[in-house]
């Protein structure tokens, strides 16, 4: 274990960070859903607990009962429910660590879909995009300061993104790390490796910490997820205005 404890780097301000895959209803008994475990997201709440942050924490996975004494937790579903929380509340830092399911079934049955006797006919499903949690929260950032500080560049709010990459033909996981962070305008990109049965589930990994505006990548691991969290929320720390 770490002897190291961290400082209270973050005392007095808040921290909203999203954690596990969200579930996309087809019926009242069933969802689309992916393999995210919200081990990243539980690491990061707690590293951002640690450093004396308030922190909310958007989930769909329940946390471990430890961490849930030290933050206040928002148990959601679905990609408009974690919406609807993150766009609500007005942290001084935000990390989207949350596997948000693109889409969503275009409509959900009220009742059970059930086979039709005799017939080996199968539903199907219309999917429609959900929308980006991550980029309209950049927007609604962007939209606050604009009146107050037209001239300035400082971020009222620091915005964390996260991506998994595997790196494929049009270039490797850094090329497609660089241009995310470019696409969805936040200000700090974490760039998970992916493939081969890593980082899903696991508590290891190896991560590339982008800085938007800077040419620098600090890469941690494979370390386990509580490492990376700790030096993301160094990085963070950083970049938080002071008050
Ligand atoms: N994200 C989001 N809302 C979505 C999809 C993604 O807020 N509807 C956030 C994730 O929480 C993550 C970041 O966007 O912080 C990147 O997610 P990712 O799936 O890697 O990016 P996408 O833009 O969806 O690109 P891809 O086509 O590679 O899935
Ligand atoms: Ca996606």
């Amino acid at each position: 274990e770490d002897a190291v404890t961290p400082s209270g780097a973050l005392a007095g301000r808040t921290v909203l960070v999203t954690a596990g895959g969200t579930r996309e209803a087809i019926d009242p008994v069933r969802y689309l859903g992916n393999r995210s475990s919200g081990k990243m997201g539980f690491a990061i709440a707690a590293a951002a607990a640690d450093r004396g942050a308030d922190v909310t924490f958007v989930t769909t996975m329940q946390p471990p009962a430890d961490l849930a004494q030290r933050v206040r937790v928002v148990s959601v579903e679905s990609a408009l429910q974690m919406r609807d929380a993150v766009l609500a509340a007005t942290p001084d830092v935000l990390v989207m660590a949350a596997a948000v399911a693109d889409f969503r079934p275009d409509h959900v049955a009220d009742a059970k879909i059930k086979k039709i006797h005799g017939d080996d006919s199968a539903p199907v499903i219309t999917l429609v995009r959900n929308p980006d949690i991550l980029a309209e929260a950049v927007r609604q950032r962007d939209a606050e300061l604009q009146p107050t500080a037209p001239s300035t560049n400082v971020s009222s709010r620091v915005i964390v993104g996260f991506a998994a990459e595997t790196g494929d033909a049009d270039g490797d996981v850094l090329h497609h790390a660089r241009a995310k962070l470019a696409r969805k305008g936040c200000d700090v990109l974490v760039a998970n490796e992916v493939g081969d049965g890593v980082t899903f589930g696991q508590d290891s990994s190896t991560a590339h910490l982008l800085r938007r505006g800077s040419d620098d990548v600090v890469t941690v691991g494979p370390a386990p997820k509580s490492h990376i969290a700790a030096a993301l929320l160094d990085l963070v720390a950083d970049l938080v205005p002071s008050q």
